[in-house]
């Protein structure tokens, strides 16, 4: 049976397709200010990864946090929601990937300040930086660690 090779060669490029399907990342939501440079690159870092962005400018950013369950001490300079959750500052896509995918119980992914070297704030340093993972509870744990 010569057609054997090529009949599992097209049940596995469908069985690739359904799975490349699956890992449909869902619709991302971005609220930054008009002015805001690093934010838009974090956008454009959020595109190349496969992200589909809708990009809200506002000059009151403090009621999207508020709306959006930022702390104060977690807050950087945009928002966004994805998946049902929250995610703040420079977190790199891969983290939101990876949190889409786990879905754990939890507020969202946050990376507070906005560090050198974090994706959007490419300026030749290299801080270290970690993303957080915020749960309902008001606590805190490191998601990924970048040196
Ligand atoms: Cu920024
Ligand atoms: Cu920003």
């Amino acid at each position: 049976m010569k057609r054997l090779p090529f009949v599992l060669a097209v049940l596995l490029s469908l069985g690739m397709s359904s799975f490349a399907w699956a890992e449909d990342l869902p619709k991302m939501t971005v609220w930054k200010t008009p002015w805001c440079g690093c934010c838009t690159h974090w956008v454009q870092h959020m595109r190349a990864a496969g992200f589909e962005v809708e990009v809200q400018d506002t000059e009151d950013l403090g009621m999207v946090k508020r709306m959006a369950s930022v702390p104060d001490h977690l807050q950087s300079c945009h928002t966004a929601r994805v998946g049902g959750y929250t995610v703040e500052g420079h977190v790199p896509a891969s983290d939101i990937i990876r949190l889409l995918g786990e879905r754990p119980d939890a507020t969202g992914l946050f990376v507070p300040g906005m560090p050198s070297g974090s994706p959007g704030m490419e300026n030749g340093r290299h801080d270290p930086y970690d993303v957080l993972l915020l749960k309902h509870d008001g606590e805190a744990e490191v998601f990924s660690s970048y040196k």
